[in-house]
């Protein structure tokens, strides 16, 4: 190529860049007018290049004149998008940015541990620290573990079709964690001592207080002279690391076919600190376990000898638990998987 077309070819390339830097530099339609007239208007030195083609050798003037050409085209078009950024609302309102700042900002998500999951681990950790491990079972279990080694007759009402989801072949769904004690037990030699955290199904209607499929954790502690004291120290300490120094506890009478004496455990209402509020229904109590003394025909059962081994056993319902915690009014919410419900909790873990 002849020196005519080279210097063509540089004043082309030099024009270009000075262009797409004035064009989309231009903050205004007035600035953007000025750079049209001063690179395409005609008297630009686009439009002196492209008249001066005429002076190239023959053979390289079509190769010049096509590259001209395109340069022209790609600053039109340069033009042409920054003259419809510059008209937009945003820009004629005066505001620079091509955006509405009065748009909410999109928020990130940000996961986080269930709170029902958040409840179950600090539960497991305040009994990790006195000795506890974690073990698990089936959720699917026969009504022998679930009942029968239980203490638990089949004809007893806790049983009955209508309480239970009962599967084909003999199986059912757990009504409670309580069959992993008996799991457990014929596995391991004493001491035992288990958290454990699980599903348990029930045909409970699903209301603000009921679900058909909701979380238990059990606990069990069998060895030699394990004593009521133990039992009511080790829940009692429980309860200060997981409601406070200032919550008292009590323990109610009560009757389940596995332990003897069994009790009720009740922790003074945190809300009202035991002066009655709808937290509480105005008993000023709240009811967080079903516990007791391991019923010796469980651990006979078993293959334990009730004669040297005792223990005590416990079971909650962590969801329960977390409704009083964050003042949920219903247990639905844990089991909607709404995003905007469970996001609420990314801060308490
Ligand atoms: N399994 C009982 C229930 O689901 C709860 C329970 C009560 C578990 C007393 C225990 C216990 O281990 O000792 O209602």
């Amino acid at each position: 190529m002849g020196r005519p077309a080279e210097e063509f070819l540089t004043a082309l390339h030099e024009i270009e860049r000075e262009g797409e830097t004035a064009i989309s530099s231009a903050s205004s339609l007035d600035d953007l007018e000025a750079a049209r007239v001063a690179f395409l208007g005609r008297k630009a030195r686009l439009s002196l290049l492209l008249r001066g083609l005429a002076e190239l050798p023959a053979d390289e003037r079509r190769a010049a004149g096509a590259k001209g050409n395109t340069v022209k085209k790609r600053l039109q078009e340069l033009l042409e998008a920054r003259r419809a950024e510059l008209s937009s609302p945003a820009a004629r309102d005066g505001a620079a940015p091509a955006y509405d700042p009065t748009l909410p900002g999109r928020s990130r998500w940000v996961g986080a541990r269930h709170p029902v999951t958040q409840v179950i681990d600090e539960i497991c950790d305040i009994f990790a620290e006195i000795g506890f491990v974690r073990a698990r079972g089936p959720e699917i279990e026969t009504p022998e573990y679930n009942f029968v080694k239980l203490n638990t007759p089949l004809d007893h009402p806790a049983a009955d079709e209508h309480d239970t989801f009962y599967l084909p072949g003999n199986l059912l769904l757990r009504t409670h964690t309580s069959p992993v004690q008996a799991r457990v037990m014929e596995k391991h030699e004493p001491p035992v001592r288990i958290v454990v955290p699980g599903m348990a199904f029930r045909r409970d209607p699903f209301d603000p207080s009921h679900a058909p499929a909701f979380e238990q954790i059990e606990g069990l502690a069998v060895d030699e002279g394990i004593t009521f004291v133990d039992f009511k120290a080790s829940i009692n300490y429980f309860v200060r690391c997981f409601f406070g120094e200032d919550v008292r506890s009590r323990f109610r009478p009560s009757y389940f076919p596995f332990t003897e004496p069994s009790a009720e455990v009740d922790v003074s209402c945190h809300v009202c600190s035991g002066a009655g509020c709808s937290t509480c229904k105005g008993t000023g109590w709240l009811e967080i376990m079903g516990a007791g003394m391991v019923d010796p025909a469980v651990l006979e059962t078993v293959g334990y000898d009730p004669e040297r081994y005792s223990g005590f056993a416990f079971g909650m319902g962590p969801a329960r638990i977390a409704m009083t915690r964050f003042g949920i009014p219903d247990i639905r919410l844990f089991y909607e998987g709404d995003a905007r419900f469970l996001e609420q909790f990314a801060s308490s873990q």
